[in-house]
């Protein structure tokens, strides 16, 4: 609801009232209707400041009621009714004013802001565009360049660059309702002509054409396939060429396509499933709302590779105090920098102050004794972890939690290592660990619920999306790789190239291929781990025995092109060619085209023409079934939870939901029949076998996800 109250004996009070973000909905928006009504028409209101309960203005519309029949007074005429007001109405805006927030502060004829506060438009990320008027009235404020950033990124700004760019017209440090009451009070009387925004002519841009196609052409690139951001910029275009009333149609038309889009439906499904994630519960019944997580005020690092880095900078951002221990001394060296480094560049971006004190370094393993969190980060090597746990046992003080970064590894056995195998996880961060947002945190048979919340807590903390799953190789994200993977390579033998595979997938909306991310990676990663699992046979064998390994088809490719030293980018080639070890640009190879031709020669095989289609049912579906898999199992304890893992980890595209949603999307009838397809045609790939819990769903005509 909406309070009204006459203060200062002239100044007509509304105050939006819908805890926790004030969100716009068919009551809150019936009662400002009524509260602006009730000022308007009192003689004694000379001015009107609209505020938000308990600091903050308003976080837009309420999401809930996106995709239902809307109820209550529409915003746009509500906005009007401010807008065309003949009493000057001032947003008193604390905390943030967001989405429909900023559109209903764009229709008062004054922005007071705090200087907490935050403004945006970010109904882009949600698959949407500011259609209560913000795409015509953001232009028309603060001239096309500036709104059309804001509103194609759906970034916030600061109350400072609110005010820099015109979107506010004063930032107090005190009390803003105050402050915009006085302030109400000073223009009180005065003509409002020229403080309605809509009757603004939008700021002249030179050169309009060109400036909107360079625009969109970049917008375009970015977006990767979403629709939201290019319709964005139509709307701006619009308010920059068409009236306001014509403008507010476009709006309106374009706002209906992406509201029926699939997209919409997909960006806000990720945004429940974030928050969904963080509800955990685990199947020895160990909940988020239960289990009380133990405090973490200093934690460890063992091992300052690629990964320890990180995750000791994301830990000192966070503001614990870091003991961090590398046995190799040149290594130490290397990370102390590169640590440090990270840290000053970290806090430049964010204008806070480096905190290299924070972290002490050591080369010994006693360092670790106080801490009450530690987290394993050496080689994945099972034999070297067993070591570092069993010390780790010995050396850590009563009731610590030991967690391991490692990406595959059977965290029980590692448990049972240790004197409390009740306080082991897997802590399973992503390169790089201080910028990438996942975490997966991984429970074994005997994890507390103290420990899992313990580590859902600190991932919370870091900023991070903390999913927390069971234990099994390659937990979610790695497990469901592994048959995406290996469709990829299966298709370069049967005629693909890297490059017509990466193209499917790039369009698809990932950022990158499966081989310019294997080349990025390291293709001596997965080389090393097959050879640990007794898979790789030096050289190439020929005949049908030659690509087959424990009974399932198997292809060397990978081995062969480590054999060569091809690693990837670190060597300055692998699936494609780089201009010097460490390059990052990548071209095709032809030395790889060649080879693959013998390759196929060599074993007998004739390549046959692969189509975009195939490349993406082959190894998307393949991937989706090892999730439907996980599901069976309990790995996960939902879809969302191994969709936030995709669309925070992997570059899965956010408009497409994440796996399980885009299965649900195509329809799991299809997915199931297009997997029976390719497995017919390929018996001794089990992975593209689809799974039981997939073929009861179509059975019995059920949905995995009930927004679908
Ligand atoms: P890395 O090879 O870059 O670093 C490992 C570091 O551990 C080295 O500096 C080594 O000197 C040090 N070390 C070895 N034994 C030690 C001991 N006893 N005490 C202290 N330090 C010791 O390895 P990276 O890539 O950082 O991987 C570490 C772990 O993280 C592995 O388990 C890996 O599977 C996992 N991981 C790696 C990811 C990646 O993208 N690199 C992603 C997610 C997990």
């Amino acid at each position: 609801m909406a309070q009204f109250s006459l203060v200062s004996a002239s100044v007509g009070l509304i105050t939006l009232q819908n805890p926790p973000v004030n969100a716009l909905s068919a009551v809150l928006r019936q009662g400002i209707v009524d509260a602006v009504e009730k000022a308007l028409c009192d003689p004694k209101v000379k001015s009107v400041v609209i505020c938000g309960q308990n600091g903050i203005f308003c976080g837009g519309a309420d999401i809930r009621e996106f995709g239902t029949n809307m109820r209550g007074p529409p915003l746009i005429p509500m906005i009007h009714a401010i807008e065309s007001a003949n009493k000057p109405m001032v947003a008193a805006i604390e905390g943030s004013a967001l989405g429909g927030g900023l559109e209903l502060a764009l229709g008062c004829h004054y922005r007071i802001a705090h200087s907490q506060a935050r403004l945006g438009l970010p109904e882009v990320t949600l698959g949407l565009l500011p259609a209560a008027g913000g795409s015509q009235r953001l232009p028309r404020l603060i001239g096309v360049p500036a709104a059309l950033n804001l509103i194609t990124t759906g970034r916030h700004v600061t109350a400072a660059e609110a005010l820099q760019l015109g979107i506010v017209d004063q930032v107090t440090d005190h009390n803003t309702v105050d402050a915009a009451v006085k302030f109400s009070q000073s223009v009180a009387g005065q003509s409002l002509d020229g403080r309605r925004i809509s009757t603004y002519p939008c700021p002249v841009q030179p050169n309009l054409d060109a400036f909107f196609e360079e625009a969109m052409l970049k917008v375009r690139q970015s977006a990767r396939g979403a629709i939201a951001p290019v319709a964005c910029v139509q709307a701006v275009r619009a308010a920059a060429t068409l009236p306001y009333a014509q403008g507010m149609k476009r709006e309106k038309e374009l706002m209906a396509t992406l509201f029926t889009s699939g997209q919409a439906r997909a960006l806000q499904y990720c945004f429940f499933a974030q928050r969904a994630v963080g509800r955990w519960s685990t199947p020895s019944g160990g909940r988020w709302d239960t289990s009380k997580p133990r405090p973490v005020h200093t934690a460890a690092v063992i091992g300052l590779g690629t990964m320890g880095r990180g995750i000791t900078v994301a830990l000192a951002q966070t503001g614990l105090s870091v003991v961090a221990v590398e046995t190799q001394v040149k290594q130490l060296t290397e990370a102390k920098q590169a640590v440090s480094g990270m840290l000053e560049r970290g806090a430049t971006r964010r204008g806070a102050a480096p905190t290299p004190d924070r972290i002490t370094y050591s080369e010994n393993i006693q360092a670790v004794a106080g801490a009450d969190l530690v987290i394993e980060a050496v080689f994945e090597d099972m034999a070297l972890k067993e070591k570092v746990f069993r010390q780790l046992s010995d050396v850590c003080k009563p009731g610590a939690l030991l967690c391991t970064n490692t990406s595959a590894l059977d965290i029980d056995h590692l448990a049972s290592q240790t004197r409390n195998p009740e306080l082991v996880v897997g802590m399973h961060f992503f390169a790089p660990a201080h910028v990438m947002k996942l975490l997966e945190v991984v429970y074994g048979p005997r994890s507390s619920s103290q420990a899992v919340a313990t580590a859902m807590q600190l991932g919370k903390k870091m900023g991070k999306i903390s999913v927390a799953v069971g234990n099994c190789r390659g937990f979610v994200g790695n497990r469901m790789l592994k048959p995406y993977l290996e469709q990829a390579f299966f298709l370069l033998e049967e005629g693909a190239t890297p490059e017509l595979v990466d193209r499917a997938l790039e369009d698809f909306g990932f950022p990158m291929g499966v081989f310019k991310v294997s080349d990025l990676s390291g293709l001596d990663v997965g080389w090393r781990v097959r050879k640990a699992d007794g898979m790789v046979e030096s050289g190439l064998s020929t005949g049908p025995s030659a690509r087959i390994r424990q009974g399932r088809r198997y292809s060397p490719l990978g081995d062969l092109l480590c054999e060569q030293g091809r690693f990837g980018q670190k060597t300055g080639r692998g699936w494609y060619l780089y201009d010097k070890p460490g390059g990052r640009v990548s071209k095709s190879d032809p030395w790889l085209h060649s080879f693959l031709e013998e390759y196929r020669v060599q074993q007998g095989l004739v390549a046959r023409r692969v189509d975009q289609q195939e490349v993406l049912e082959r190894c998307l579906f393949a991937l989706i079934n090892e999730g439907f898999q996980i599901l069976e199992e309990g790995i996960a304890a939902g879809p969302e939870d191994i969709d936030a893992i995709y669309v925070f980890g992997y570059g899965w595209p956010r408009h497409r939901g994440g796996p399980m949603f885009y299965a649900g999307m195509v329809g799991l009838a299809k997915v199931m029949e297009r997997l029976d397809h390719y497995h017919q045609a390929h018996p001794d790939e089990p992975s593209l076998q689809p799974c039981s819990l997939l073929r009861r769903l179509v059975a019995s005509g059920k949905k995995l996800h009930s927004q679908l």
